[in-house]
């Protein structure tokens, strides 16, 4: 079976996390979500990472984001690990639920498992996954990275805000696009329709096949 992908549903599971019980889709409701996992608690790249994110949270807040994360040591060793990713990340307080997996259930289904990596036990662990989750509670864009590859949360909020954007209004990010920067309108858009969506204008690409398919504006 083809592991969890753009536009799918995630699983509704129950999950125990550090701050107890919660089932997924619940715990997401009307809201966007984060759920990205770690390899193992008490590793290093992990530990800057969940600080990291811990870090950022006040920006996933204000986007209307969630965060969940998810190792498969259980509660209790996560709880202990808190306070280290605290102490590394001074000023950051890890709020967000951290899922813990050690029956490798909820990796399977969240096609978040790393083909390579595996614990002193032999049991499979997580790579470094992360979905982006709509309201409707369909992935909306993944990350797959290894375990020697730490995630740049700068990135993560990037990508959300495009992905936000495009949700809002009929646009699309171009390369290497940041926050604040000119949008492109979706090719669906009419030039005429597009004057009536963007009446603070947008500009068009001359470009030699004169299509005018790269139109720029502000949202
Ligand atoms: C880390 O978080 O540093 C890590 C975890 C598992 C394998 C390699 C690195």
């Amino acid at each position: 079976m083809p592991g969890l992908t753009i536009g799918d549903t995630i699983p509704d599971l129950e999950v125990e996390t550090t701050r107890g019980k919660i089932r997924i889709h619940d715990y997401v409701g009307d809201s966007w979500a984060i759920i990205f996992s770690h390899p193992g608690d008490f590793t290093p790249v992990c530990t800057t990472e969940l600080g990291k994110m811990a870090a950022y949270a006040e920006e996933f807040e204000k986007r209307g984001v969630k965060l969940l994360g998810l190792s498969c040591d259980d509660v209790k060793c996560h709880m202990e690990w808190i306070k280290d990713i605290e102490a590394y990340t001074p000023g950051c307080r890890v709020t967000y639920p951290i899922v813990a997996d050690p029956e490798r259930e909820l990796i399977k289904q969240l096609n978040m498992v790393d083909p390579d990596e595996k614990d002193s036990s032999g049991n499979q662990l997580p790579s470094r996954a992360l979905h982006m989750v709509g309201p409707d509670k369909k992935v909306k864009l993944s990350f797959l990275y290894p375990a020697s590859t730490g995630r740049n949360m700068d990135e993560v909020v990037r990508v959300l805000e495009s992905l936000q954007k495009a949700a809002k209004h009929k646009v699309a990010t171009p390369a290497n696009w940041k926050p604040g920067e000119p949008v492109v309108i979706s090719p669906s858009v009419s030039n005429e329709e597009a004057k009536e969506m963007f009446p603070q204008g947008f500009e068009t690409a001359n470009l030699p096949s004169k299509k005018n398919y790269l139109r720029f504006t502000n949202v």
